[in-house]
């Protein structure tokens, strides 16, 4: 991978965002890879003032979310559904029908994984990844022990990434237990990969990924699998690296 080392969450975003507007000038109906949690929210908020200050006509991009917890009320506004619509389609304007998240409504969970699966291969396939990196070392909700060629299936949560996102909840008991996320294998088919992070909690996380074994324990060290991955850190979650 090439690892670019940034100074904040801005100079990333500002990066990304370049690189996605060039996309969308070559390809007006390119497919993003969209990540939730913090790590991309300076990412998003460059690109909405790229497209605003370039006037890019992005209404025919198109998106697919990495994960959906299960279970979350219908509107919920922690739903992955709801942040992708407050983070992503309303402030960089996309066409809200051409941005698809994982269905997470335990009724018809059977098929969710397959479906989405489809409707990527029916896109073309997702033309930029935007990936963040758990403490555990999980990329999309993939935590370690997930199988490199998984595809979007139901996942638990593992006990660390629940307290990590009980921030978004009123409480820990709040947090569902399960996710329906792409698999390590749904996301190596991207002909892109960006990995930001950003912080000392990620430099263990950055570490495995970029220079340890290619490991299911690892699954962020999937990255090294594909010919084409941009890992974007600041110098706490880079001060790992050798
Ligand atoms: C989010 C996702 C996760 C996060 C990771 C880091 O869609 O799939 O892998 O990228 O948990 O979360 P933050 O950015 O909140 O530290």
């Amino acid at each position: 991978a090439e690892v670019v080392i940034v100074r904040d969450q801005e100079e990333a975003g500002a990066l990304v965002a370049g690189a996605i507007v060039d996309l969308i000038t070559r390809k007006p109906d390119a497919v993003l890879g969209l990540a939730t949690g913090s790590t991309p929210l300076a990412t998003y908020r460059a690109l909405a003032n790229r497209i605003a200050a370039d006037g890019v006509d992005v209404r025919g991009v198109r998106g697919f979310a990495l994960d959906e917890y299960v279970g979350l009320p219908a509107g919920h506004p922690e739903s992955y559904r709801a942040v992708i619509t407050r983070e992503v389609v309303e402030p960089l304007g996309l066409t809200p029908e051409l941005i698809r998240v994982p269905n997470g409504d335990p009724d018809g969970i059977e098929h969710a994984g397959a479906d989405y699966e489809a409707a990527i291969t029916a896109a073309g396939g997702v033309d930029i990844q935007i990936l963040g990196i758990g403490r555990t070392g999980h990329i999309g909700f993939n935590e370690p022990g997930s199988s490199l060629a998984s595809l979007t299936r139901v996942k638990t949560l593992t006990e660390p990434t629940r307290i990590d996102n009980a921030r978004f909840f009123d409480s820990i008991d709040q947090v569902p237990m399960h996710c329906m996320t792409q698999g390590i294998g749904t996301i190596l088919r991207a002909r892109h990969l960006t990995l930001l992070a950003f912080g000392e909690a990620k430099a263990d996380a950055i570490a495995a990924a970029v220079e340890g074994p290619v490991s299911a324990n690892q699954p962020g060290s999937a990255i090294q699998l594909h010919p084409h991955t941009t890992v974007l850190v600041d110098e706490a979650a880079a001060s790992k690296l050798q």
